[in-house]
This record gives C-alpha cells, structure tokens and sequence, in this order.
C-alpha cells in the first residue's frame, strides 16, 4: 500500500532568512500535525460566511498520508503576522486567512504578537485534496498551544472550524460528523466510530492549483443554483443513511450514500450561474472506470470535491486490487491509497 507521500511536491530551498524563521518557529512554539479529510456526506454552503457555520451537517474520513504541519511562533517584537507555506512566503489572501484565525487565538489568549507560521504539505496546495482540511487543523493546534491556550477537542473543532470548515473535522482521526449546528457553539465535529476499515484510492487527475476557490463555488451554489434548496433537503437522509450503514459496517450502503451525495454537491455548482465545472476529461473516465470496478464486483464508489481527483472508497482489504484495476485503465493516472489516519497531534 503507497501513500502520497511528498511525491506531488516541488521541493523549494529555504534561503537563509527563512531557514532562520523557520528554526525559530520550531524551537519557540509549537509545531503540530494534521491530516486531510475527504467527506462522504459534503459540506456544501454556509449559513453564516463569518462564522462558517455550515448549511448541513457532514461525515467524512481523515486519511493518513495527506499532511500538514505547521510551527506557530508568536513574537513579542512584532506584530505583524508572516506565513512561509512549502518554504515559500505567503502575502495576500492566504496571510490574510491565516491572521484571521491567529486573531481569534491571540483575542484568547489576551495576546498582541505577531506570529511566524511554517507550513508543510504533502497535498498539492488548493488542488481539491482537501489541503485546507488539514492546513487549519494543524494551525489551530499549533497556534493555540503556542499561545498558551489549552483547548479541548470540541474547542479545537470550532477553532479550526473559523479557518476552514472542513478543519473542524480534521481534528479527529478515522471517521468524523461535524454536527452544523446554528451558532458558534454548537457547530463543532466529533469522532465516529466505525467497524468498517475504510480505505480511499486517490486519482490523480491533476496537481495544478484551481481557479475556483471552493469556498466562492460554495457561495455561488447556494446563490445562485435551482438545485441547491434539494440539496439541503437531501442531507439529513443521507447522513442518517450513512451514520447507519457505518454502525451495521455495511460498504456497499455508505458507498452508495457517498457517490449520490457527491453527484448532488457537483449538480449544484453546476447549475449556478455562472456554472462551475471542475470535472476533467479524466475526471470522467475514472469514473466510468470505478463503474466497472464495482460492476466486476469490487467494493468501489467514486467521490469527487472542488477539484477534478477521483476518491474511491473501498476497504483497506480492497485498496490494493483496487489501485492495481484503476492503474490498468487509467495508466496516465498517479494512483494511491489512504487508508484512515490519525486527528490531529503536536510533535
Ligand atoms: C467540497 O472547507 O474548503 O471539500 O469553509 O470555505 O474553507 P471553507 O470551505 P472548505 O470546503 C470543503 C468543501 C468540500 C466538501 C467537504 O469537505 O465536506
């Protein structure tokens, strides 16, 4: 079984500024570890933009593999916030994104310092791999225990919720259900227990960075989208669906689940106006392929987020013959298997 490993990353040298900053935001803070999630029953749409308090509740599964880690350092001789991501320094909205959330935890924490952030993946960066799932999660961590603050897990999860909200659910290992809530509180993820040994095949369709944030996909969907007001309907039957096929260990029913909630997600965005289509030439074809996986008797539904990848879900049993037939069809394709990972921790 392979995992993504740093395979999809162009490694960048750390001039000596920057291996400076980077030591320091090691050494001074801390340094925390999160792993993506991919969702079998979607977050699509926000009930409050500023609170990211979703439209619907979600399920989904951390995988291993699929990394960041962040070192969060505050300093007292500044108060100006600077972000290095895969050794490159950010400006602009991803900075922007990152103060937003270091505001929360130094508002607190009673604290006015500026941080130094250090932030690797081994996601393609916004390439609909999930990366700000665990981009934020292990920036919640990271920055709130460098503050000094000692959150629970619930806390952790409405934290990293405010930077990201699929982070909320990256916070908990295996799989998790963020419960939308309607306020701050009360909108947070929890971990699931699952009897199944779930597994995801990540197709590579492409590695490039979107031109279409998810997050203003999203938006457009629920403003503009006829199918968006079904799709909310749609929710509570398949999480509830998926929650018991989960607890009866029943694959076949989860995958189910999975797919059609995947298919309604990307028939609201594109029927918003204007459309928004990630889906590729390859995006398709690996899905006919996973059809014939599944029509050859092999456990394996497709999923797809705000990107053109495929995600297949299987069993950790599976993955393997699962990987070996996809590569077979679809040999341009890098093509490798998750099986579940841990939530998030600090090193
Ligand atoms: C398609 O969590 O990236 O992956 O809250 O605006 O940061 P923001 O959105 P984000 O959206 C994820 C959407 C999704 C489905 C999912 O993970 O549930």
């Amino acid at each position: 079984m392979t995992s993504s490993g740093d395979t999809f990353l162009p490694r960048v040298e750390l001039t000596d500024d920057t291996s400076l900053l980077a030591n320091e935001a090691a050494a001074g803070g801390a340094t925390a570890t999160a792993n993506a999630n991919i969702a079998l029953v979607k977050y699509w749409g926000k009930a409050d933009e500023d609170l990211i308090i979703p439209r619907t509740s979600s399920l989904s599964l951390t995988l291993e593999g699929l990394e960041t880690t962040s070192s969060v350092c505050f300093r007292e001789d500044s108060t100006q916030d600077r972000l290095f991501i895969d050794d490159v320094e950010r400006h602009g909205k991803a900075l922007n994104r990152v103060s937003a959330l270091l505001d929360l935890v130094r508002e607190q924490a009673g604290i006015q310092a500026g941080a130094v952030v250090m932030s690797r993946n081994t996601v393609p960066y916004e390439a609909g791999l999930a990366s700000s799932s665990s981009a934020f999660a292990a920036l919640a961590l990271a920055a709130s225990h460098a503050a000094g603050l000692r959150l629970n897990d619930t806390e952790l999860s409405r934290l990293a919720r405010r930077g990201s909200g699929s982070a909320s659910r990256s916070v908990f290992g295996g799989l998790a259900v963020w419960h939308a809530g309607h306020d701050d509180p009360s909108s947070y993820a929890e971990a699931v227990d699952c009897p199944l040994d779930l597994a995801i095949v990540v197709v590579l369709i492409s590695g490039k960075p979107k031109k279409i944030s998810s997050r203003e996909a999203m938006r457009r969907s629920v403003e503009t989208s006829d199918l968006y007001d079904a799709w909310v309907r749609a929710n509570p039957r398949d999480l509830e669906r998926a929650l018991r096929a989960v607890k009866a260990g029943d694959i076949k029913a989860l995958g189910e689940v999975a797919q059609g909630n995947f298919l309604g997600m990307h028939a609201t965005m594109m029927t918003a106006k204007p459309p928004v289509m990630y889906w590729m030439p390859g995006s398709v074809e690996a899905l006919q392929a996973v059809d014939e996986l599944r029509q050859d008797g092999l456990p394996a539904w497709a999923t797809m987020d705000a990107g053109p990848n495929v995600k297949v879900l299987t069993t950790a049993a599976d993955a393997r013959r699962v990987e070996d037939e996809l590569r077979l069809r679809l040999p341009r394709c890098a093509i490798h298997t998750h099986l579940a990972g841990p939530g998030v921790r600090l090193l």
